[in-house]
């Protein structure tokens, strides 16, 4: 492929996430801080929930959890994806929040997030969702962050809906999962507040 002109300049240096440490962050009584190894049982028994195995399709053992949970820093690093673990003030694993697909073009993004089953229905999820949101627009310059999920997922989109994010769209037969083609919603929320329209 010849190189050609590139018209419109990266929107974000390289460095965005590299430049700087992981942050932790705080919000009420939750805390979002960077993975370690030690948290693999944690998240091996999280993965034994039979919600988050159907709408992430995948299992982990304990061997797999520890590649997952140190494979953030080095990510983090690459300036590809950012990825917390939210715990309680025991340091008690709640949940995971976080983005990746960070495109530096366009200061994009993709939210994904689980929160383990006792951990649930009390706001876990979407103040988590708001913190890292807050974080990836006011701090990092990110412009716009989006999330997929499978329409029967629920609870999914209520946590979408809950940290701002409007639903842009239906996309059909877009994931497949064990029981088969789902469609999926699209929500997004973008840096500028005057641009959150409430889609279809
Ligand atoms: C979906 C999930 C992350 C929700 O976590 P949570 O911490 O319980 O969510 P929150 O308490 O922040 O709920 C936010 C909103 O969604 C609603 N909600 C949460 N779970 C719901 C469910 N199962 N059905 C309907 N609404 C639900 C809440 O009532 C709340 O609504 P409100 O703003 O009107 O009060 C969690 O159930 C989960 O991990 N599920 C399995 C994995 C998964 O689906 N991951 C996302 C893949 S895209």
């Amino acid at each position: 492929m010849p190189r050609v002109p590139v018209l419109v300049p990266p929107v974000l240096a390289p460095g965005v996430l590299a430049g700087r440490d992981q942050p932790r962050l705080e919000v009420d009584e939750l805390v979002l801080r960077p993975w370690s190894g030690d948290d693999a049982p944690a998240v091996a028994a999280a993965y034994e929930d039979p919600d988050i195995r159907r709408w992430h399709v995948w299992s982990m053992d304990v061997a797999e959890a520890t590649t997952w949970t140190t494979s953030w820093a080095d990510r983090w690093r690459r300036d590809e994806a950012a990825s917390w673990a939210v715990v309680d003030a025991d340091d008690r694993l709640l949940g995971r929040m976080g983005f990746q697909k960070l495109d530096l073009d366009d200061a994009e993004a993709h939210v994904a997030y689980w929160v383990v089953p006792a951990a649930r229905g009390r706001g876990v999820a979407s103040r988590a969702l708001s913190a890292v949101t807050e974080l990836a627009f006011e701090e990092l310059g990110l412009h716009r962050l989006q999330l997929e999920h499978a329409t029967a997922n629920a609870g999914s989109c209520g946590v979408a809906r809950r940290a701002g994010y409007t639903v842009e769209g239906t996309l059909r037969s877009q994931m497949m999962h064990a029981d088969g083609w789902h469609d999926s919603h699209v929500h997004g929320r973008v840096a500028d507040a005057s641009a959150h329209e409430e889609g279809p």
